[in-house]
């Protein structure tokens, strides 16, 4: 079987420069969760039907192994189809797909595909309470599809069917090919309609298959912001109910957002508002606060991410605390045992097992060893104005607070360094170092008065 999806649409009611299927869900264009549904099912092939911004959706396709074609002018979904199809010769069955319907689950698509057989047309119809917009399925007497009629074509009674078409079918290739080749646009539309080969087929004696998605929400389509955050809800809602199922505890699974993908050890238990973006994994036992954003990181197993932490392309050990209100910016890799404090900033540091900046630090391009107490307000001066340089702490250093070290510059092992001190030179090991101006007092000085 090969897939065709349509995404020629302009998608005018999103009011974006950004071409509608390649509007994010859950983190990923939405045409991205089409195309995983389509390889769920090993379709052999997939062909991409492309139009308003095509250069944009082609592009993102990159070479992935996607077939793409541009339809231009967009004449209706039957040309759409019509379009794809001299990209995939020797098709033996086609199901179509669409980039704006990116719920559609592969469960329901496997038994549209049973249903189709290998000859007959199968077509995933919904009934709905309110089924305005839609193309209406017709029966005959006996239950027997007739043809599928587009609302602005239907007559008060066919209005009236509440079964309609979801858009989403498999049909013979070969039949697909003529009874496109024989659809017209005489409609109210103009459109060669995909939905008129129904009536070609009961002509030419094909059985006609109906199926139900296995959930409703998997057919909703996306034409409108409102209707993508409609989606939005629903794609995290089974994401939460997903890790539930997986045993990790959600304090709220209303308030969890996962833009990517969440590998969670057991006993995972992550608190209110929290966003994940890219690839993110949290070892056994680790716990995040309220209101944190971690962006393809890596969590080292019983460590605690406090409320309002940030963390990005970072990784820590086990047994950590970070936060609250903490920052590790990319290139941040920590041991086992580190404490990251509040308005501490980590960036591009490896900071090793048991050592602590806990409060009002910033730490930029350094390689801190084991067992290192840097203190409230330390800052690495590594950025001179154009180039960046190293600051080296070797372990069981103590910075004491207020301290800045003007990279390049090391601090040996054991080393103290005084409250307030400016580094320029390295710190010998195991000495005191002090920058400090000496501390004197005026003895008889008085305080200036306000004159009269
Ligand atoms: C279509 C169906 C209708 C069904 C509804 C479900 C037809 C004629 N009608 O109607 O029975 O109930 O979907 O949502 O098929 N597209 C192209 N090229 C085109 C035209 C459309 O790629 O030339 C794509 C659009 O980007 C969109 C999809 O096909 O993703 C559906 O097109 P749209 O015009 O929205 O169809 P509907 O009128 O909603
Ligand atoms: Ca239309």
């Amino acid at each position: 079987m090969d897939v065709v999806i349509l995404a020629a649409g302009k998608g005018t009611r999103m009011r974006s420069a950004l071409p509608k299927v390649l509007q994010p869900l859950a983190g990923r264009p939405m045409l991205a969760h089409v195309i995983d549904t389509a390889r769920a099912l090993d379709a052999r092939r997939v062909c991409v039907v492309v139009g308003h911004g095509g250069e944009a959706v082609a592009a993102q396709l990159g070479d992935s192994g996607l077939l793409s074609v541009l339809q231009e002018p967009q004449l209706g979904t039957g040309h759409a189809v019509q379009v794809a199809l001299p990209q995939l010769p020797d098709a033996d069955r086609i199901m179509v797909l669409y980039g704006d319907v990116p719920l559609i689950g592969a469960g329901t698509l496997r038994r549209l595909q049973a249903a189709a057989g290998g000859d007959a047309l199968a077509l995933l119809t919904v009934t709905l309470d309110d089924p305005a917009g839609y193309g209406r399925i017709l029966r005959d007497a006996s239950g027997r599809v007739t043809r599928i009629v587009e609302h602005k074509d239907a007559n008060a009674d066919e209005l009236k069917v509440c079964e309609v078409n979801t858009g989403i079918l498999v049909a013979p290739a070969a039949r697909l090919t003529d009874w496109l080749s024989r659809v017209g646009n005489g409609n109210a539309q103009g459109e060669y309609y995909l939905t008129d080969i129904v009536a070609l087929a009961v002509a030419d004696g094909v059985a006609i298959a109906t199926v139900q998605p296995d959930a409703a929400w998997e057919t909703l389509g996306v034409n409108s912001k409102a209707q993508l955050a409609q989606l939005e809800r629903i794609c995290q809602r089974n994401i939460a109910q997903r890790l539930m199922d997986d045993g990790i505890t959600l304090i709220d699974p209303a308030r969890i957002d996962v833009r990517g993908e969440l590998q969670c050890g057991r006993d995972v238990e992550i608190d209110i508002n929290c966003v994940f973006e890219g690839r993110v994994e949290l070892g056994e036992g680790v716990r995040v606060g309220p209101h944190c954003v971690l962006r393809n990181a890596v969590i080292g197993a019983g460590t605690r991410i406090e409320a309002y932490t940030h963390i990005d392309q970072a990784s820590t050990g086990a047994a950590c605390v970070i936060g609250p209100y903490a920052r590790l910016r990319p290139g941040t890799v920590l041991g086992e045992a580190v404490h990251i404090g509040n308005f501490v900033e980590v960036k591009n540091c490896n900071v090793a097992d048991g050592s602590k900046a806990n409060h009002l630090t910033y730490l930029g391009d350094a390689d801190i060893g084991r067992g290192v107490n840097v203190g409230a307000g330390t800052i690495t001066c590594n950025y001179d104005g154009v180039n960046k340089h190293r600051t080296t702490i070797e372990d069981e250093a103590f910075i004491g607070s207020d301290t800045q070290l003007v990279a390049p510059v090391r601090v040996g092992r054991g080393a103290t360094l005084a409250a307030g001190t400016t580094l320029t030179r390295d710190a010998p090991p195991d000495q005191l170092t002090a920058s400090r101006a000496k501390q004197v007092s005026i003895p008889g000085w008085k305080r200036p008065l306000k004159k009269q």
